[in-house]
């Protein structure tokens, strides 16, 4: 075993007999979105996202399936596995198979195995300190998900939050193996701020934050202030906050950097900045440099500026 439930990392790693590491991790979850192709793509990017958090690549999966079988149309079932398939084809990955059990509330998602060499595996728990922090996807789309659900979501955030959720971070992952980064996770359920402070925590440093230059999806910071959060968004903040020094950052500001994110971007931790720009720009990557590492109480996150948006 490389990488064990013990550092809170995106999968696990196995190495096998010659000289390969199998990456291993699963996520299923509800309905996000009203378009059930959508859903599809968004759950299989996600699942795929592990993988490449891990800087693998994904190679194999299974189809992980709840449905109500007495509701909700076969024909929509097949629509979501359709996304599924068209993201994993994407992927360059082959999907096996799967199971489906009846429940009253559908869920999708995917086991996903990918493989990588050993020593090329980016870990959460390696991040030293003077180190630059990058993130490859704004954020906002566990807001953008809430204000679906309100029927408050305009047609073009919704369109744009889809457009991110069903991106692959495939370029992103391929570029901090070649550039040669620290460490990785994928922003996801626990937020930029909660990701953050677990890898800076199992790393052993703190971390500064630079609100400013973290993008957000257009518009999600407005939602924040007029209360469309979440409960898992204001769970992560109340998770972070003891570890935070964030002096005249207002409450909505703190929640977009701390929101729930589905298949989020890569948060990685690179001693090379500009290796690692060079290595994104060349896949035609998107990117923010948020802040940096530094020697500090583990797991400390000073946040300087605020999110613009
Ligand atoms: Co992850
Ligand atoms: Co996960």
């Amino acid at each position: 075993m490389l990488v064990s439930q013990e550092t809170g990392d995106d999968a696990a790693v196995y190495r096998l007999p010659e000289g390969r590491a199998l990456v291993a991790t699963v996520d299923f979850f509800t309905p996000i979105v009203d378009d059930p192709y959508d859903w599809g793509r968004i759950a299989a990017a996600n699942a795929f996202s592990d993988v490449y958090a891990m800087g693998a690549r994904p190679e194999l999966a299974l189809n992980v399936v709840s449905w109500p079988v007495d509701e909700l149309p076969l024909d929509v079932l097949a629509e979501v596995l359709r996304g599924g398939l068209d993201v994993a084809t994407a992927a360059g990955a082959l999907v096996l198979g799967g199971h489906t059990i009846t429940d009253p509330e559908p869920k999708y998602g995917m086991v996903a195995i990918g493989f990588a060499e050993p020593e090329r595996i980016v870990r959460n728990s390696t991040a030293r300190p003077g180190s630059a922090l990058f993130l490859t996807k704004p954020l906002g789309t566990g807001i953008v998900s809430t204000a679906i659900k309100e029927r408050v979501a305009p047609p073009e955030l919704v369109r744009a939050a889809v457009e991110l959720m069903t991106t692959l971070n495939a370029g992103a992952a391929e570029a901090m193996v070649e550039a040669g980064a620290e460490a990785a996770t994928d922003v996801t359920g626990f937020g930029l701020l909660g990701h953050l402070a677990r890898m800076l925590e199992v790393s052993g440093v703190a971390g500064r934050v630079d609100a400013d230059a973290v993008p957000l999806l257009p518009g999600v910071l407005a939602l924040a202030r007029r209360g469309v959060v979440p409960g898992g968004t204001r769970r992560n903040l109340a998770y972070v906050r003891p570890r935070l020094e964030a002096p005249g950052l207002t409450e909505p500001e703190l929640l977009v950097l701390a929101d729930a994110q589905t298949s989020g971007g890569l948060l990685i931790v690179a001693a090379d900045p500009d290796g690692l720009a060079r290595a994104l720009e060349r896949r035609r990557v998107p990117y923010a440099r948020v802040g940096e590492t530094f020697a500090g109480e583990p797991g400390r996150i000073v946040i300087e500026g605020r999110p613009a948006g």
